[in-house]
């Protein structure tokens, strides 16, 4: 089974793909929290109702008796008033300090149950088994938990680790098309950032992608997770190199705000954001057009992006405001070849300008269309 190691301090812990792992996964959890005493299973109605009851069936299997908790779906309920409603309810069921928390669902769901988990009795051991590609491949790697402010996205969080990660990418065949092609758009950019092999096969293989291969799946998550896996170990808090991580993010965040986090998915921001920090990167020199093509068209083969009405000028705004919370520097990280990047801060306003400006030409050509 592909499996990676997140060396992180005080102690590593594995990322597991393999289709079909799901019903696995009891098993899985018994021999690695032999101590547990109680699961609570934190999740949401439409991957409950999909995978609820095998998830639960294989805990059973293994000895557990799992407990559910609902929370409400969607990025409305990333708040700290739905942790504190799940804190009560661990409250009264009785869960204690060797009780384990299980995030089953995408990234809103791991984002919360971890912020959960770190915070109830001081922190409870938490178990990861996401079910986006989004999650899979990101979100549920690397020990960023969180909620939201109204000031802001994530504003409010822990790095708090899970004991492991279990991804089992069948699951990803009930999710609605959007989210996944959504999802994609960041394991193409692990692809850029660091593995060739993974970028071309959705240069050559896209259809199988598209058609949701279960093998194909399995392979491209895999590699991403191995690629988010090994920069995590290289820098858990972000100090350095964890901020390749964040191509395409830089536009894509003004352009999700810009959008009132309603318009764009965030994988959709991050492909535009991924196009942006690519057409900057060849207007400053630091690639060439034939990589730009090829990053570009990849992007935009997956399929129909939302169309961008925004304002170059409130974009450029929005970076600049960027600027002041983060020591006045904005850095963009830019794709020199397939496979390398590298970390720019001294990126000109008018390369900035001609990228938002290029976007939103393509975005009115280009979005209607899957190449
Ligand atoms: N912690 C991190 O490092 C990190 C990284 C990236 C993103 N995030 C966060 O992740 C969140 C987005 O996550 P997401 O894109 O997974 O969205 P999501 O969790 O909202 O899931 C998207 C939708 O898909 C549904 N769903 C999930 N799995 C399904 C399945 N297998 N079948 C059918 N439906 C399914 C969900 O119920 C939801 O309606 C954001 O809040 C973002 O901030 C966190
Ligand atoms: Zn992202």
């Amino acid at each position: 089974m592909p499996q990676a190691t997140v060396h992180v301090l005080p102690r590593p812990y594995q990322a597991s793909i393999e289709n079909g792992l799901l019903s696995r996964a009891g098993s899985l959890l018994a021999e690695l929290l032999p101590n547990a005493s109680r699961v609570f299973v934190v999740t949401v109605a439409p991957v409950r109702k999909r995978w609820g009851s095998k998830f639960l069936a294989s805990l059973k299997a293994a000895g557990f008796n799992p407990q559910v908790i609902m929370m409400p779906d969607g990025e409305p309920a990333k708040r700290l008033e739905t942790v504190e409603a799940m804190a009560e309810k661990l409250a009264k069921m009785g869960a204690d300090r060797k009780s384990v928390i299980i995030a089953l669902g995408g990234g809103v769901v791991g984002d919360v149950a971890g912020l959960l988990a770190s915070l109830y009795m001081r922190g409870v051991e938490f178990v990861q088994v996401p079910t986006t590609v989004l999650a899979q491949v990101d979100a549920s790697i690397g020990g960023k938990t969180g909620v939201n402010l109204v000031a802001g996205k994530n504003l409010l969080g822990t790095f708090y680790h899970p004991r492991v990660v279990l991804i089992d990418p069948a699951v990803l065949k009930t999710l609605p098309d959007r989210e996944f092609r959504a999802g994609l758009y960041e394991a193409i950019k692990c692809g850029i950032i660091g593995n060739v092999e993974l970028f071309i096969r959705f240069e050559q293989n896209r259809d199988r992608i598209l058609k949701r291969d279960p093998a194909e799946l399995e392979w491209l998550i895999a590699q991403s997770v191995k690629l988010k896996a090994e920069v995590v170990s290289a820098d858990e808090h972000e100090g350095g190199l964890r901020r390749v991580l964040n191509l395409g993010h830089t536009i894509g965040h003004a352009l999700e705000a810009e959008t009132g986090y309603r318009k764009l998915l965030h994988g959709e921001a991050v492909a535009w954001g991924t196009i942006a920090a690519t057409n900057i990167a060849l207007s400053v020199g630091r690639t060439d057009s034939v990589t730009a093509g090829r990053i570009s068209d990849a992007v935009l083969s997956l399929g129909r992006l939302p169309e961008l009405n925004v304002s170059t000028t409130k974009i450029i705004g929005r970076l600049q405001a960027d600027k002041k919370t983060q020591n006045g520097v904005v850095h963009f990280v830019l794709p020199r070849e397939i496979g390398k990047v590298e970390i720019s801060s001294d990126v000109p306003e008018r390369a900035v300008i001609g990228a938002v400006e290029e976007l939103r030409r393509l975005s009115r050509s280009a979005s209607g269309r899957a190449r």
